[in-house]
């Protein structure tokens, strides 16, 4: 999906603060440490989670020793998060910046998070198959990501669902 879809897909004043592309959600905190299972998260990872919210995934994976990063378009959300990661004293590892997510450059990512809509997911396919390094793992709370068929599918207890990616080594080639 080329960038005029993108833009079209999201509306006029998408990605300015007020006009989310997906509403402030949490996922609990029992399932932000099966995403990061899920991911295989390590120490040496670096962990992007788009739309972060209070934080809560940054953190976690903070706690387990790798660099993390969130993205939120909200301030709010980010001077949250940014509070909880100096509270805990993890504002060495865990960086927040107030941005939009389909601005954010992923090249650094070994991880991503996501906990979006699925159209959102959808308009993201491509740069995220496109940019994303051979390896990365990427791991959605709820929605899948387009067309792009996961390695696996959890669903949990609570009828949650989680999914997970891992970039090939072959290059994306999809026009679409
Ligand atoms: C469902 S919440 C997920 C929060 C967190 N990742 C979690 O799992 O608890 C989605 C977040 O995406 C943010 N968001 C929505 N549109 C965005 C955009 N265009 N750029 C950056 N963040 C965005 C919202 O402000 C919200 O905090």
């Amino acid at each position: 999906m080329d960038e005029a879809a993108i833009r079209a897909g999201r509306g006029p004043f998408a990605g300015q603060p007020g006009q989310l592309d997906a509403p402030f959600w949490s996922t609990p905190p029992e399932l932000v440490e099966q995403m990061l299972d899920l991911a295989g998260l390590r120490p040496e990872d670096r962990l992007i989670d788009l739309g972060c919210g209070d934080g809560r995934i940054v953190l976690a994976a903070a706690r387990r020793g790798a660099q993390a990063l969130g993205v939120d378009v909200d301030p709010q959300r980010v001077a949250e998060a940014r509070s909880a990661a100096a509270r805990e004293g993890l504002g060495r590892l865990a960086t927040f910046r107030q941005e939009d997510l389909f601005e954010t450059s992923l090249e650094e990512a070994t991880v991503v998070t996501l906990y979006l809509i699925g159209y959102v997911n959808r308009l993201l396919e491509k740069r995220l198959r496109s940019r994303l390094h051979p390896g990365c793992r990427v791991v959605s709370h709820a929605f899948g990501i387009g067309s792009w068929q996961p390695e696996r599918t959890v669903e949990t207890p609570e009828r949650r669902r989680l999914y997970l990616w891992v970039v090939p080594s072959a290059p994306y080639s999809n026009s679409r």
